[in-house]
């Protein structure tokens, strides 16, 4: 049976478990019903061997597993121990138990055995070395399985009308990835990076989540400030008065029904193990 592993802290920007529910649900409400059809049009069918890595809260793990049904099996992995305990209460709410969540670093997977279908979303652009993970997801795959990721570039957003406070947090989140050493732009080279692992068959597609009516979900933004703001002080990016005039118009931008948010573009790629 596969462990947990102690892991080492990370670049991650935002909060972790309890504290990061509420995003990560409002996240899988805008974006959920589209991975799903992403991840069911690479192929992911009843009966797979599935691997979810950096599967934070659990939301598309328990998706995968959904579809996978009885006969099917989920591993689901995530360096944060705060976000495998909360994935596991979410497992158990929803009535799941075809998942083994574990705590690991994406690069760290070798134990666990070999898939017909990995897959990661929202990862990549949080890694200091994505290719080194992507590679190691790619090793875990049988022949013929399939490797699918989804990633934002974070600077495809658009607002109207446009909005001051978007962009600064756009540039914000840039500047914090430049630092740090991260690449929230990540999403156009998806392609490139499966290439590089000489996956087969790959296929891109994008998907933009565009929200106008007042709904918690065009609060994303707000809440994304909020939980990095500590990390922005600490990188001298913005000060904690910049921050909470910045979290204060995504608020207001929010409530007001003349406005229309487009997020980040999410680039969605497959390809197989050839
Ligand atoms: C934005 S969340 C996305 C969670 C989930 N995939 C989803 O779409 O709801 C990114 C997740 O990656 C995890 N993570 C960050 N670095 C990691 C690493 N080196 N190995 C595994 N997971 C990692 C974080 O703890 C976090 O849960």
């Amino acid at each position: 049976m596969c462990k947990d592993k102690q892991v080492k802290d990370s670049s991650y920007v935002l909060t972790e478990g309890r504290e990061a529910k509420a995003r990560l649900d409002l996240l899988h409400q805008l974006c959920g019903d589209s991975t799903l059809s992403f991840y069911r049009k690479a192929g992911l069918k009843a009966g797979m061997r599935a691997l979810d890595v950096g599967c934070g809260i659990g939301n598309t793990s328990i998706d995968i597993a959904r579809v996978v049904g009885s006969e099917g099996q989920v591993a689901a992995i995530d360096i944060s121990e705060k976000q495998i305990e909360e994935a596991r209460l979410n497992a158990e709410a929803h009535q799941i138990s075809n998942i083994s969540f574990l705590v690991r670093d994406a690069g760290d997977i070798a134990d666990l055995g070999k898939f017909d279908f990995v897959c990661s979303r929202f990862l990549l652009i949080h890694l200091k070395e994505p290719m080194s993970a992507l590679k190691a997801m790619y090793d875990a795959l049988l022949k013929g399985g399939v490797l699918a990721c989804e990633e934002p570039h974070w600077s495809d957003f658009f607002s109207t009308p446009p909005s001051e406070a978007i962009r600064s947090l756009i540039q914000w989140q840039l500047s914090y990835c430049e630092q740090v050493g991260i690449n929230f732009e990540l999403g156009k080279e998806l392609c490139g990076m499966l290439e590089a692992l000489k996956c087969c068959s790959i296929v891109e597609t994008t998907f933009q989540p565009v929200i106008r009516e007042p709904s918690p979900m065009k609060r994303m933004l707000a809440m994304f400030a909020t939980e990095a703001a500590g990390k922005y002080e600490r990188y001298r990016i913005a000060t904690r008065e910049e921050i909470n005039t910045v979290v204060q118009q995504l608020e207001s931008y929010a409530c007001d029904p003349e406005t229309c948010f487009g997020a980040s573009k999410q680039h969605q790629v497959y390809g197989l193990r050839c």
